[in-house]
């Protein structure tokens, strides 16, 4: 099974990519790092230990991160959700019961370090939040890159954007992280678009399937999804939702639930109404070497099966 370290700001597509690392055969969920974003880092790391305390997986451990980007002091502006600015498709805590499990003592970005140095494999990264934990990893242990197979990010988008008119929330959120991380030079870095986690819209219908599994993750990804559905259609009758980690993680198991390619892609940190945004330079005979290969589309009908095929096991 692929070893795997998600990086998480725990919200509800955050909760659904987290129950399918944890549930997949040919996964293997190390650990999980939790970090402001979505909601705060107390809120991220509680609702981080609900999922995995409501699906059986209570001994993976959480580590908490950073509390805050890891340069600005806060966000750019005030946030708007990936709604589009209207209602919060997250709410703050997740309808699941509070955990009974704990965090450990030990840093987020301690765990990344120790972890990846004593590794005899290269570990996977899975980044679906603001990247503040994995850039401050990279200021302690710049050779942290050498021990990573593939680091794959939820993040940026070239003809989509949500959190302003110009840039997606995960680099917004912390702009000068993304392009450390962007620029670290780690051998693989897939970028996992809005573009494409847009394309790959879970419907009412497929909710219903989901529910109607009758497993602890079926319940949860139904209540989650369903809630991100309210959220982009003000509640009005069918419609549909982004899910846009769990592509992430998905794309880990089937590749071919996204097309990539490579690009180079880096990050407005100045801009005043373009901070956040990944240029990502697609002209042909692009003058910059591709630096990450980038999710532009990707497979609605294949996304959705994945998630009934994962959510159906209990643990
Ligand atoms: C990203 O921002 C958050 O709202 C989601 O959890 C996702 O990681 C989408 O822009
Ligand atoms: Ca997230």
């Amino acid at each position: 099974a692929r070893r795997l370290i998600m990086d998480v700001d725990t919200g509800t597509d955050d909760a659904v990519a987290l129950m399918f690392a944890a549930l997949h055969p040919d996964l293997e969920l190390l650990g999980v790092t939790t970090v402001n974003g979505n909601v705060s880092l107390a809120a991220t790391t509680d609702n981080t230990l609900r999922v995995l305390d409501w699906i059986g997986c209570a001994g993976i451990p959480v580590h908490p991160g950073l509390t805050r980007p890891i340069v600005r002091t806060d966000f750019p502006s005030a946030r708007h959700f990936d709604s589009g600015g209207k209602d919060d498709p997250h709410g703050t805590a997740l309808d699941i019961p509070e955990p009974s499990s704990r965090a450990q003592a030990q840093g987020a970005v301690e765990y990344l370090i120790e972890t990846l140095r004593g590794a005899a494999e290269p570990v996977t990264l899975v980044a679906v939040g603001p990247l503040s934990n994995i850039a401050a990893a990279l200021a302690l242990d710049p050779g942290l890159t050498g021990r990573v197979d593939e680091i794959v990010i939820m993040g940026g988008g070239h003809a989509t954007a949500n959190v302003t008119a110009s840039a997606e929330f995960n680099i917004w959120a912390d702009p000068e992280a993304a392009a450390m991380v962007l620029a670290a030079g780690f051998p693989k870095l897939t970028l996992v678009t809005l573009d494409a986690t847009h394309r790959a819209v879970i419907t009412r219908d497929a909710c219903r399937a989901l529910a109607g599994l009758g497993t602890p993750a079926g319940t949860a990804a139904d209540r989650f999804i369903g809630r991100r559905i309210d959220a982009y259609s003000g509640g009005a009758g069918d419609g549909a939702a982004p899910v846009h980690d769990v592509v992430c993680t998905a794309y880990l198991v089937r590749p071919d639930v996204v097309r990539t390619s490579p690009l180079p892609v880096t990050v407005e940190t100045a801009g005043a109404a373009t901070v956040g945004r990944t240029v990502i330079d697609t002209r042909p005979g692009a003058p910059e070497p591709a630096n990450a290969h980038v999710a532009l589309d990707a497979n609605a009908e294949l996304l959705s099966g994945l998630l009934t095929d994962t959510f159906a096991r209990t643990l």
